[in-house]
């Protein structure tokens, strides 16, 4: 057979097993049948050292040109065979990048429910029990039983946010503080009460040191013979552990409160010589809470027999005892939900604070 029509026929033969095969190993078996050692067109190639000069010229290039013809045709078809393989995979994994992004864990615990937590674990070291009001109070909760009897100027203290009055004109309040929790607390216990309340309270306030919402914790103590030294002692306790210093010393200075008797505001010594402030040294004072003995109409009101028991209260605001003790010198970032400053300042929560094992 002429070595033209050999040529031809290979050719056609290989096109169609080439352009039939389905995959990598079927193109491989072609190349190896055609052009491997004992492939067709190698055999054939060794024949041209037999062949006379004349034949060679035609059957030389007409071999090599079929050897390229059938690589080059073998390469495109699998170049075709892995195009189509990749589209099956990118159908079968389709993304949807409409989605949004898929952050690192920064999930963390706000500096306030952080000083929350570490308040609590000091007080319940103490002996507290943590007690909880709701956020919508009635006026009698918020102001009536502490003291603040209807139409008295103290109310005007606070800038409360009322509700739609009731049909019975009665109106409900977003409590201004947490005190109406000691209202609760002694109406639904016997004495000895020892409750610390944490909570949200709201005002109508709004500049740099100011939310209309911001946090508060409520103390409260009441038994037979409890008297200021008490208060004193517990406080400055308190505060020299949860600003992890050794001792811190405290001022009380004369204020009033409707619901305590005598009421003071308490200071811890500070100093601020160093452009922050430093906790339980220096020369200056800062105002930390507010404080006093029960007040006996508050005890009335409660149901508990002044003649009997006495008790002292405090309420102290987080949000800026936070800021001091983790150098935040910026309120309004605390309610922006921003996650950088949560990254920042938040605190792992399953690193619960604790007395013995460190409370930050
Ligand atoms: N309720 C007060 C306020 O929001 C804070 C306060 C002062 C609470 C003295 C007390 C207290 O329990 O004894 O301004």
């Amino acid at each position: 057979m002429a070595i033209e029509q050999q040529v031809e026929e290979i050719e056609a033969d290989a096109a169609k097993a080439i352009a039939s095969a389905t995959d990598e190993a079927m193109l491989e078996a072609i190349r190896v049948a055609e052009l491997g050692k004992k492939g067709r067109v190698s055999l054939l190639m060794r024949e041209l050292g037999g062949m006379s000069p004349e034949q060679r010229q035609v059957a030389g290039p007409a071999l090599n040109g079929l050897k390229d013809r059938l690589a080059s045709s073998i390469s495109a078809r699998k170049s075709e065979l892995e195009l189509a393989a990749l589209n099956v995979r990118l159908e079968a994994e389709r993304e949807d990048l409409t989605l949004p992004p898929r952050f690192e864990p920064v999930g963390a615990l706000h500096p306030v429910m952080q000083v929350f937590e570490e308040l609590a674990a000091i007080f319940t070291d103490m002996g507290f029990a943590v007690a909880e009001g709701p956020d919508i109070e009635d006026d009698f909760h918020n102001f009536t039983a502490l003291n603040f009897p209807p139409g008295h100027p103290a109310r005007e203290m606070h800038d409360t946010f009322f509700m739609k009055p009731a049909p019975d004109g009665s109106r409900k309040l977003l409590r201004t503080h947490t005190s109406p929790i000691q209202v609760r607390a002694m109406l639904a216990n016997k004495p000895p009460i020892r409750v610390i309340a944490p909570g949200r309270v709201y005002r109508k306030d709004w500049d740099a040191t100011h939310t209309p919402m911001f946090h508060q914790i409520e103390g409260l103590v009441i038994d037979e013979k409890v008297h200021m030294g008490h208060l004193k002692s517990c406080l400055t306790d308190a505060f020299s552990r949860f600003f992890e210093v050794p001792t811190t010393e405290s001022r009380f200075r004369p204020h009033f409160f409707p619901f305590t008797e005598p009421s003071a505001e308490m200071d811890i010594r500070c100093d601020r010589s160093g452009g922050e402030i430093k906790v339980g040294e220096g020369n200056d004072w800062l105002e930390i809470l507010g404080c006093g003995m029960a007040h006996p109409n508050v005890l009335r009101a409660c149901g508990i027999d002044p003649e009997k028991y006495q008790g002292f209260a405090f309420g102290l605001g987080v949000d800026r005892i936070a800021m001091l003790k983790y150098g935040m010198n910026d309120l309004r970032p605390y309610f922006e939900a921003d996650v950088e400053w949560i990254k920042r300042y938040g605190f792992k929560p399953w690193l619960l604070p604790t007395v013995t094992g460190g409370l930050s």
